[in-house]
């Protein structure tokens, strides 16, 4: 049985006070039980206070991106462990927009995931292909292949989410269908059987991602190996991002 987690991502959006803010509704919540994993990954400058403010309240805290060294010469880089040491406990590795914004490949994907394993943070590795890789039949393939070259081959459950967010769905409010998600999910789980072993690949858990939000939620979180979801737009809300975590009750 896989618990849902239901992940925000405030991308470059709200400043310190504004950050804790919204943690602290979302804290207030979480005290009557979710029945899922929730995490807030705000801007690395938001990190340390949202952190502070919802200590020991069950919400969950991460970054959203960390250089694959452990220190060193990287200016206006932040490491896994620099994370951790804020009170992290995942990070989100090989996001669309860096991979497009930043040039980074799977293979430095993999990198900044095996960093933050030795960090002890959960990595949620990203994965989606763009539009045209879709409408060129391409997409089951190019997911296999971002599988196969950004997870660690010691990646499990413990350490390791997937979300499969496809680019063409993210901040433009369209969705695939519930079978194109059913359908990505599932080869998503039979490439990971392929790159790690079976039992890792059943337990791990796939996150749908891309214009995700409280009006559809309860359809995608339905889905057969839909084991949550990485929210962009809509986490930014306390009301609209909560309506999805219940809508991950079931
Ligand atoms: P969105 O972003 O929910 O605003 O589409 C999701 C994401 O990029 O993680």
């Amino acid at each position: 049985m896989r618990r849902k987690l239901i992940a925000g991502n405030w991308k470059m959006n709200l400043l310190r006070g504004e950050g804790v803010a919204l943690a602290t509704a979302l804290a207030d919540r979480l005290a009557e039980g979710a029945g899922c994993d929730v995490l807030v990954c705000p801007p690395a400058t938001a990190v340390a206070a949202v952190a502070d403010a919802v200590a020991e309240r069950g919400l969950l805290v991460g970054g959203q991106d960390c250089h694959a060294a452990d220190s060193g010469a990287h200016t206006g880089d932040i490491s896994a462990a620099m994370l951790a040491d804020l009170g992290c406990t995942h990070v989100i590795v090989g996001h669309s927009e860096r991979r497009q914004a930043h040039g980074e490949t799977d293979a430095q994907v993999a990198d900044k995931a095996r960093a933050a394993h030795r960090a002890g943070l959960t990595a949620i590795i990203c994965i989606g292909e763009t539009e045209e890789e879709r409408l060129a039949g391409r997409a089951l393939e190019v997911c296999a292949a971002q599988i196969e070259g950004s997870v660690p081959e010691t990646a499990t459950a413990g350490t390791t989410v997937i979300a499969y967010e496809p680019v063409w769905a993210i901040g433009t409010g369209r969705t695939p269908t519930v079978q194109d998600v059913a359908e990505m999910h599932a080869h998503i789980r039979r490439a990971l059987a392929e790159r790690l072993d079976a039992a890792q690949a059943n337990t791990i858990r796939i996150l749908y991602g891309g214009s995700m939000k409280a009006s559809n939620a309860a359809e995608l979180l339905a889905i057969t190996d839909v084991d949550g979801g990485l929210v962009g737009g809509a986490s930014l809300k306390a009301e609209e991002f909560w309506r999805i975590v219940q809508a991950a009750r079931g």
